[in-house]
């Protein structure tokens, strides 16, 4: 409660500042003290008496500025000023333990739902030239929190995996791959089993042999113009590259399915109307043969501009001539309020120039919101990009493969005498967990260092610290079978309960955070704290020793909504939960 008032305090200051009563640098510690005296609430501060020089105003009227500046919360009865300018705050303490019953019986721990909205999310999107690897971890795990996240909240999710399946590199591959049928027959597919070492092998024949790299080049010709031995070749090839991708949302347990793939080729058949539409509204330019868009604000640091190019001299189009068809798609077709994309930060130019043309341009309705949700990179112990002992790429298969075995040693060591097959399983959803919940819970937007050790590490804001504290709160009605919870109701008396009540009561503020700015590491913030908050109490007030029934019971209630929003939150981060590790 203490830390509520206190963030109700902040916001009203803010209100203030933005008003100019006071000063926008000025920096208040805002002091929140428990009375003596319960006449005079539950919480008193002297804010007003620090703003009174900044605000050239007197304590008593800067004290009435701040209560009229207050949000409103349910859980304050009444505020108050009294002698020169101390404000108190008298809580509700009923109001508070009521939401939290509404929380226990609904299915939504009580969450108001808000306006449901079609929203798309652009996540995962690997090219599949390539095997996936983990610069593509960031994009799926964090799209997929927001994903889960927006359904909870009632929104319609749209999930789009914009992949990479098209451009001049499929050539290339094409014309090895033909080259491995004619010599090995069937035998050639499992070449493919290896997507990275197949493409670097096309590579070298493409570097030394022009023949080679004539008969890509014409591939690449005969698959644009729609030859159908060359798009059967390339179905082929995306359809095994596709299922790689697969076999890893698989164990990773995102949900994205074949039905969500669509890529830059399902756009093929519309850049001609992208070219020509802007043509007709004056929007092209040349620039050595190739056709661009040129925009007033974008321009590098020389000043110099910086186009977009929708068309190369050779008639080839471009990732942006693909993605505003797409844009078009999302707005007209899929009729969305909102296109969430969850890519590397390092293309923040790309998205806001595109998103910007394609508003210019008319392609999509004025009222949609084009959104990047950019991220940092994934960073080695070096603090440089994350790469193999010898150098290489590392694949995300690997990187999987040894969360799950350093998670089975982990949980080994925890418990020497459990049998193998639940180990095994333990370690699966520890390891997953592990690696999600590492890069789920930093600032989306920071670059961020890859460690198993502190990953997998029972201390801080970590995986294994937050399934363990489930199992511990869930552990507790084990204990606790015989009681009978029907007619019990929360009362809050201790200091600890209601702090308990308080954090349990802002999860709904939380999960609108996660889907408004597409920040998962808000909702790992928050149950971090609420595991804490759940510790705090359980030290200070006995559950199963307590000195009534009711009592009792009211805790026993307490922990189980704990162990319900612990769940929830988790699974929306993606993440399962254990009922013992
Ligand atoms: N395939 C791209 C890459 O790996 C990401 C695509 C993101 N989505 C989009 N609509 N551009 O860089």
């Amino acid at each position: 409660m203490k830390s509520h008032t206190q963030s109700l305090l902040a916001e009203s200051l803010n209100a203030l500042k933005q008003q100019g009563v006071v000063p926008a640098d000025f920096e208040a510690r805002i002091q929140v003290d428990r009375t003596k005296d319960k006449s005079h609430g539950d919480f008193a501060t002297n804010l007003a008496m620090m703003l009174t020089k900044a605000a050239r105003k007197n304590p008593r009227e800067i004290a009435q500025m701040i209560i009229d500046n207050l949000p409103t919360s349910s859980h304050v009865e009444k505020v108050e000023i009294a002698g020169p300018g101390f404000i108190n705050f008298f809580i509700d303490d009923n109001a508070l333990a009521n939401q939290l019953m509404d929380a226990l019986n609904s299915d939504h721990l009580g969450v108001a739902l808000p306006q449901s909205q079609t929203v798309v999310v652009d996540y995962s999107s690997p090219n599949l030239a390539k095997e996936m690897h983990v610069g593509h971890l960031r994009s799926t795990i964090i799209g997929d929190a927001v994903t889960r996240s927006l359904e909870f909240l009632g929104h319609k999710v749209i999930r789009q995996n914009h992949v990479g399946d098209w451009g001049t590199q499929f050539g290339m591959l094409l014309a090895y791959m033909e080259e491995l049928r004619a010599a090995q027959g069937d035998q050639a597919q499992m070449e493919l089993s290896d997507l990275e070492n197949f493409y670097r092998a096309a590579k070298v024949r493409f570097d030394e042999s022009e023949d080679f790299a004539n008969r890509a080049r014409k591939l690449v010709v005969s698959l644009q113009s729609g030859d159908a031995y060359c798009n059967k070749l390339w179905r082929e090839f995306n359809d095994i590259s596709l299922s790689h991708c697969h076999e890893i949302y698989e164990r990773l347990g995102v949900s994205l399915t074949r039905n969500d793939v669509r890529g830059e080729s399902a756009y093929n058949a519309d850049l001609e109307q992208v070219v020509a539409d802007l043509d007709k509204q004056g929007l092209l330019a040349e620039s050595n043969g190739a056709k661009v868009v040129f925009q007033e604000e974008f321009k590098n640091k020389e000043g110099e501009p910086l186009p977009v190019i929708i068309q190369k001299a050779d008639g080839g189009y471009l990732y942006a001539t693909s993605d505003m068809a797409a844009m078009r798609y999302r707005s007209d077709v899929l009729k969305a309020d909102r296109a969430l994309y969850f890519v590397d930060l390092r293309q923040a130019l790309h998205f806001q120039q595109v998103f910007k043309l394609a508003k210019t341009a008319n392609f999509v309705r004025e009222e949609m919101s084009f959104e990047h949700m950019g991220f940092g990179t994934m960073n080695g112990a070096d603090g440089r990009p994350f790469k193999t002992r010898s150098g290489g790429v590392v694949k995300l298969i690997d990187l999987l493969k040894e969360a799950d075995t350093r998670a089975l040693e982990l949980v080994r060591s925890k418990n020497p005498d459990m049998d193998e097959a639940e180990l095994i399983e333990i370690a699966r959803v520890v390891g997953i967990a592990s690696v999600k919940y590492a890069d789920l819970s930093k600032n989306r937007t920071s670059d961020y260092i890859f460690s198993f050790e502190q990953m997998l590490s029972f201390e801080g804001n970590t995986a294994p610290y937050l399934l363990y504290a489930y199992t511990r709160v869930a552990g507790i009605f084990k204990r606790a079978q015989d009681v009978d919870l029907s007619d019990a109701t929360i009362v809050l008396e201790h200091e600890k309960e209601k702090e308990l009540g308080t954090k349990l009561a802002q999860f709904g503020e939380v999960m609108n955070r996660v889907v408004s700015k597409g920040q998962p590491h808000a909702l790992c913030a928050y149950l971090f704290e609420l595991a804490g908050a759940f510790s705090s109490f359980y030290e200070a007030c006995p559950v199963l020793a307590a000195d009534t029934a009711a009592q009792k019971k009211s805790r026993l209630l307490q922990a189980k909504l704990t162990a319900k929003t612990l769940k929830q939150g988790l699974n929306l981060l993606g993440l399962e939960t254990l009922e013992r590790m």
